[in-house]
């Protein structure tokens, strides 16, 4: 797959760096026909503690990047930039583009089963309020709890995912909205699903977690029939993977996200 490849295109994958291989990984298993082209903007990452119109102008130039690719729709796996630049993609960028927010809120009310919500997530998607007010605009008397929690990327990127200090560090983030007795829990990060044994243990079995890469696949195998760009043929797709720094890092934490080594990681300048 080059940049010049002709219709029909690859679906473009956009995250802050790593993370965005548990949605990756979804859409693989759904659509395993489709070309796929992932950018991690490893040389920037994290999003989740910057400010919001930073956050914009990254990933403006990501997306642009990954336009040279023909990409025939656009899924931004990173919840950070999902929260910050969705109108942004939409007014810019004529292809079908789907953030992770919609699909993960939508999912958390129907298993909550009326009961409340609780979110996690980076400091920039938490400050933001896009899942309450994504929630609330399906039902309004939803209850949401929000926490914001910066230690659980690095966590991730360390390889930290089990064992007492994860343990210790998800119990303190969490036993608020435990307290307030929450239904479901959307992992509102893209690193988050590697965690989830460890939050399973603390949230025990009346929690549902809302992993949203899976609906994110869902909605986008839905658009892509809706409107006629499904990649005929029984040929397994391929996929390449871009980063913005040295591929080292993303190879080493990316193989635990993406379940299995990593392959074709090509350094791109922005
Ligand atoms: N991928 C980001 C997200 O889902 C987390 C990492 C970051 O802070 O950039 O919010």
């Amino acid at each position: 797959m080059s940049a010049k490849t002709r219709t029909p295109g690859p679906i473009g994958i956009f995250d802050s760096g790593v993370g965005g291989l548990t949605v990756m990984r979804a859409i693989r298993k759904l659509l395993p026909g489709e070309d796929l082209v992932y950018l991690g903007d490893t040389a920037r990452t994290p999003y989740g503690s910057k400010a919001g119109e930073t956050v914009v102008r990254f990933t403006r130039e990501c997306v642009s990047h990954l336009r040279q690719y023909r990409i025939k729709a656009l899924v931004v796996a990173c919840n950070t930039a999902s929260a910050y630049t969705l109108p942004m993609l939409h007014r810019s960028f004529k292809i079908p583009i789907l953030g992770v927010i919609q699909p993960g809120g939508q999912a958390a009310l129907e298993k909550a089963n009326s009961g409340p919500i609780g979110v996690i997530g980076t400091q920039a998607t938490i400050r933001s309020q896009a899942y309450p007010v994504t929630i609330r605009k399906i039902k309004p008397q939803a209850v949401v709890y929000s926490q914001a929690c910066p230690l659980l990327v690095p966590l991730v990127e360390e390889g930290w995912l089990n064992g007492p200090i994860p343990l210790s560090v998800i119990k303190t983030y969490l036993a608020p909205m435990l307290r307030k007795n929450i239904r479901s829990l959307i992992l509102g990060c893209t690193h988050y699903p590697a965690l989830k044994p460890a939050l399973r243990k603390v949230c025990g079995r009346r929690v549902q977690i809302i992993d949203s890469a899976e609906e994110v696949a869902k909605a986008l195998r839905s658009v892509l029939e809706a409107k006629g760009l499904l990649k005929p043929g029984s040929r397994r797709g391929r996929q390449v993977f871009l980063v913005s720094d040295v591929p080292a890092q993303f190879v080493r934490v990316g193989a635990t996200l993406w379940g299995r080594k990593l392959e074709q990681v090509k350094r791109v300048s922005l």
